[in-house]
């Protein structure tokens, strides 16, 4: 295998159980390096368990997960983040009493080489690390339209702004697999649509991103690939184009009642 055919990230029939549940079932998705990939399907689906055995929450019950070629499945978290596969969650988990700044530099924890000695005695190359790191998450702030706020409490925030927050937290510890679990959710019409001018822009840095959402206008319009679930199971897998004609699909998820994805023609 070279570097040209070996996917970025591979589940090889995954399966779990939760007791007698069987929450993901021989799942099977590659993901390409610099694809954003969509993982959409009802609620129940197993959408959101696909992401956290990916990120090493959850060992798989069967089946082997790939990066690079190399098994990680049965790995532990920070060890699979150590690889920069990173991910959001689906409810906002920032840091109270703490500034959007910090927060991001909290982020970056990854990033740095201080020991706790010189933590501790501030040596030369410590404030040169930390002054490089706030440079770095100012540039991740202004990318996220975030800059103007970088000083105020994060929780205090409104809700569509703490996800960017978030969102900007996990790019501060430089993925290289972006996972996002319903960014679009909680926010408005404009506010979906800036996320899509974001997710592009983390594309075309390099980031290869995977995300669940149910905005059929964030799906539509930034995904290259979708990869439809329900119970479980693999029911659908194409470009937008494909899933959104899929009768199967339109049939399990996009329903009658979904018009949103009629404008994101
Ligand atoms: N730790 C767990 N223990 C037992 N059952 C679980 C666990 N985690 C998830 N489940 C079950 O697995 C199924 C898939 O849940 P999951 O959260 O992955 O769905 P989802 O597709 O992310 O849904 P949503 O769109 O509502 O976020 C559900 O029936 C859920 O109740
Ligand atoms: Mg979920």
């Amino acid at each position: 295998m070279n570097d040209n055919s070996t996917p970025l990230l591979q589940l090889d029939s995954v399966g779990i159980n939760f007791g007698g549940l069987r929450a993901v079932d021989d799942l099977n998705l590659s993901i390409k390096k610099g694809d954003v990939v969509g993982l959409i399907g009802p609620n129940g689906a197993g959408k959101t368990t696909v992401f956290n055995l990916i990120t090493g929450v959850y060992k798989p019950t069967d089946g082997v997960i790939r990066w690079k070629g190399e098994p990680i499945s049965g790995l532990p978290p920070y060890r699979i983040a150590q690889r920069r596969i990173l991910r959001t969650f689906q409810t906002i988990r920032l840091f109270s009493g703490m500034s959007v700044l910090e927060n991001v530099l909290a982020g970056q924890h990854m990033e740095t080489h201080q020991t706790w000695l010189s933590g501790l005695l501030s040596l030369p190359k410590q404030r040169r690390e930390e002054k490089a790191l706030r440079k770095s998450c100012m540039e991740i702030l202004e990318q996220l339209d975030l800059a103007s706020i970088a000083h105020e409490e994060a929780t205090s925030l409104p809700y569509g702004i703490q996800r960017r927050v978030e969102m900007a937290r996990t790019l501060a510890a430089k993925p290289e697999l972006l996972i996002l679990d319903e960014p679009a959710a909680g926010l408005n019409d404009s506010e979906s649509v800036e996320l899509n001018k974001t997710i592009l822009g983390i594309r075309d840095q390099g980031v290869t991103v995977i995300l669940v959402e149910h905005d059929m206008n964030v799906v539509m319009n930034v995904t290259d690939h979708i990869c439809v679930i329900n119970f479980g199971r693999k029911i659908a897998e194409g470009g937008p184009e494909d899933i959104r004609n899929n009768p199967q699909v339109i049939e399990a998820y996009l329903g009658s009642d979904d018009d949103d994805d009629e404008e994101a023609a």
